[in-house]
């Protein structure tokens, strides 16, 4: 039995199934999901995220957090993380923060992590990194405090469906069986689709993407740090405004992938609309910061001069593997400009750090 069997299956029972279904079996099915079997990390892996390229992406990111606890006011709090992956961003997010004791005293951890093989991952990485670790497969616990919530890569792991505008109006993109070739293929429901938005003027061909369950889930995020204070923090690729493109994307071995071939065995994406998780957190009333570039967002949280005292006591070999990774993550040409950064705070009057820039950096 392989995925691509229990895919197909369910489409000679049912029908062509939506995009949304498609990315949700690919990468969470219980048994054969590509989150859930494996580890797909790191140059032997499908792709590398930033905390496994430069250990200052996790080491800022703990920095920004500790800055809003403070900014906050102190008192009890919880970093959460949603889809931490190995669990490096953590691991470096605490070890940066643990010359503040009162913000490590005050603070319990915990990750929302569906994949069973990557919880333990996350349970090595971090055995000696705090005292108060605990695991969740969703966000239906979280912490009733003060919550700091790190997303990176997290959203655009999301189901999305995916519309077609044609000359008989939208129709959805779904997923069915070409009779021929008894390969998975790409066609549109029978159906016509009214969207929300006025969507006559869209030209033919055009697609559009939504995601319900970002929606569903920064709402929920939304409403828990607007009860009980906090932030959040989420680092994606995506755009800002419509992307009216198919930006659904499979990639295995570090290489594009056509995503309806092996089910389960590629990473699935879609870029992050960030305009419609701005509209989110705004419509549950939060302060929306960006999104704002990576790497514009990293210099201004103080990249360079963390680069330059972890270059004191680098050898030669480590320093030019330090310079190589930050250069990575902030070069617009590389990750700086595609990645954006989107901060979320439930008090409107706090600001956080990275989103500003500062009169120095306007004056250049
Ligand atoms: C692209 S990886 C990003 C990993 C990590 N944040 C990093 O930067 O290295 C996506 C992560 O989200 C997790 N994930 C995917 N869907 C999820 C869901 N619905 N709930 C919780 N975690 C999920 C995956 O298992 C994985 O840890």
């Amino acid at each position: 039995m392989t995925l691509e069997t229990i895919i197909k299956d369910r489409i000679r029972e049912q029908g062509p199934i939506s995009v949304s279904d498609y990315m949700q079996l690919c990468l969470s099915h219980p048994q054969f999901g590509y989150y859930i079997k494996q580890d797909p990390f790191g140059t032997r892996g499908d792709f590398i995220t930033a905390p496994e390229i430069c250990q200052i992406f996790g080491e800022l990111i703990g920095i920004w957090c500790a800055d809003l606890w403070i900014q906050s006011g102190g008192g009890p709090a919880s970093l959460v993380e949603l889809g931490p992956g190995r669990g490096t961003l953590m691991q470096d997010a605490l070890r940066a923060t643990r010359n503040i004791p009162e913000f490590h005293n005050h603070l319990t951890v915990q990750m929302i992590e569906t994949s069973p093989v990557l919880q333990t991952a996350q349970f090595y990485t971090l055995q000696n990194a705090h005292d108060r670790i605990e695991w969740e497969e969703t966000i239906d616990h979280l912490p009733e405090e003060p919550c700091l919530i790190i997303a990176n890569e997290f959203f655009d792991a999301l189901p999305i469906r995916q519309y077609v505008q044609t000359a008989e109006g939208m129709k959805e993109r779904c997923i069915g069986i070409d009779r021929e070739s008894n390969q998975l293929c790409f066609e549109l429901k029978q159906q016509g689709l009214s969207l929300a938005r006025s969507d006559s003027d869209i030209p033919v061909g055009t697609i559009i993407e939504s995601s319900q369950a970002s929606k569903e889930i920064l709402g929920r995020l939304c409403d828990h740090i607007a009860e009980f204070g906090g932030a959040i923090l989420t680092i994606d690729y995506g755009y800002l405004g419509q992307a009216h493109q198919d930006t659904l994307q499979a990639v295995k071995n570090h290489a594009f992938h056509h995503v309806l071939k092996d089910p389960g065995n590629a990473d699935l994406t879609a870029h992050v609309d960030f305009a419609t998780l701005r509209e989110v957190a705004e419509s549950h009333g939060c302060a929306v910061h960006g999104p704002v570039d990576q790497g514009a967002f990293l210099v201004r949280l103080g990249a360079e001069a963390r680069i330059g005292a972890l270059l004191q006591d680098a050898s030669e070999e480590e320093g030019a593997e330090l310079i190589e990774g930050a250069k990575r993550l902030i070069d617009p040409n590389q990750m700086g400009s595609l990645f954006k950064v989107l901060g979320i705070t439930a008090d409107h009057s706090l600001t956080p750090a990275g989103f500003h820039a500062d009169p120095l950096e306007r004056a250049e």
